[in-house]
């Protein structure tokens, strides 16, 4: 590739810094051209501006943006420029020093996202620039304009797809499509309770079950907007729409007479919500916990246990994508089967509000809000 003089000034000034550990900051944010030629891009981008924080805490107080160098791009290395990424539970869980698996600090936020790729390490034979990418695991602290990861922390996605479907495709789907695929062989006309429905989780559950001919039973927290919050997630795909308090109710009884009980009750909030779920569960059946947004014990009535023997099984996509993380395939396949329903126009990205970099303290806070039923993604 013959690069414009320019261009190959502005790549001899890359300066050199970390993705983890010890990061090198500067005050200044400073952003470069990018210059196109032929289908290859040659970035200038020299820094990246960051969402770091550098102790545990209430996000929207320890988070800060900061300006980061950009290291050389080893030879098995891609520099990236991100295009939107989300911010989830398990980021802020992460930033509060309370999730299963913490980066050393300072560390930069956020762990999903879409991102394109500007360069590649001359070793690199999987990715090409202009790619679209996403992380193959957490960690990789997603909430930055533009970094220099290993080709092999990230897995390409077609660009062919909305932009925020690709921003919020590896965690919420994936663990939809695993937890509907790998505790209970499900046909057309079985029932799977959720409660959480108007999660990022819940949302893709409904429409990859729905695309599948899987009926739901979707339960959400009371709300003043109930109706409109029930008439978006049957619009989607759900076969009903609960609130807590109504699933304890006697006429529950009259919905099993027309729908089968549950087979599979997927479980991201916790205390009486998954006891409730339980009660409802069929014979055998199997309650999956993903999230405990209650912050409270699943307590399991030992009438479920005794007399309807219920499996209570755990899923994470982190430990998922771990154990297969030597089976290409596995991911891949994974990926294709979403994205032919992203295409179909069956699996859309949650509701999503797209906020600037610089608007991070709002975002963080708004993220934390109860009832809210939208994502919080940066856009680039
Ligand atoms: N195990 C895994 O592999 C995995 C993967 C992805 C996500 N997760 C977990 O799944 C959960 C949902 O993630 P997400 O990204 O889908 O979330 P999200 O889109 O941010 O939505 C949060 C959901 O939690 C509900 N919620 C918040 N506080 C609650 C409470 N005290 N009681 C009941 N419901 C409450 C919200 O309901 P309201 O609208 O009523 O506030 C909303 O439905 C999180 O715990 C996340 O960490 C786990």
């Amino acid at each position: 590739m013959r690069l414009s003089p320019v261009a190959s000034f502005l790549l001899r000034t890359h300066r050199i810094y970390r993705t983890s550990g010890s990061l090198s900051c500067k005050k200044r944010v400073r952003h470069e051209p990018v210059f196109l030629k032929n289908n290859f891009s040659v970035s200038a981008v020299t820094d990246s501006t960051a969402l770091l924080y550098r102790n545990h805490g209430e996000p929207s107080k320890v988070v800060q943006l900061e300006t980061l160098d950009l290291p050389h791009i080893g030879s098995d290395c891609v520099l990236v420029k991100m295009l939107a990424v989300p911010i989830n539970p398990s980021d802020l869980n992460m930033v509060q020093g309370t999730y299963a698996i913490l980066p050393s600090l300072p560390a930069v936020g956020g762990n999903e996202g879409v991102c394109q790729v500007m360069e590649v390490g001359d070793k690199v034979k999987t990715l090409k620039v202009g790619d679209w990418v996403i992380p193959r695991d957490a960690g990789l602290g997603t909430w930055r304009t533009a970094a220099v990861l290993k080709a092999d922390d990230l897995v390409a996605l077609p660009k062919d797809i909305p932009l925020l479907s690709a921003a919020t495709l590896g965690v919420n789907p994936c663990t939809a499509f695993r937890m509907l695929s790998d505790f209970e062989e499900l046909k057309p006309g079985d029932t799977v309770i959720q409660n959480a429905a108007n999660s990022g989780v819940g949302q893709a559950v409904i429409q990859i079950a729905a695309a599948k001919g899987i009926h739901t039973i979707n339960v959400v927290r009371d709300r003043p907007d109930l109706q409109q919050l029930s008439d978006r997630l049957k619009a989607l795909g759900a076969t009903h729409v609960f609130t807590e308090e109504s699933l304890r109710r006697p006429e529950m009884k009259e919905l099993f007479m027309s729908c089968p009980r549950p087979k599979l009750a997927l479980n991201g909030v916790g205390g009486k919500s998954a006891t409730e779920l339980l009660r409802h569960l069929q014979s055998e059946g199997t309650m999956v916990t993903y999230g405990g947004m209650a912050k409270l014990p699943v307590t399991v009535p030992v009438g479920a246990l005794i007399f309807k023997d219920v499996k209570i099984r755990g899923f994470w996509v982190t430990q998922w994508r771990r154990d297969n993380s030597h089976d290409e395939d596995s991911l891949r396949n994974m990926l294709d089967e979403l994205c032919i329903l992203i295409r179909a126009g069956k699996l859309s990205a949650p509701a999503c509000i797209e906020v600037g970099l610089q608007d991070f303290q709002k975002a963080l806070e708004n993220a934390m809000k109860p009832y809210m039923s939208t994502k919080q993604v940066f856009v680039m």
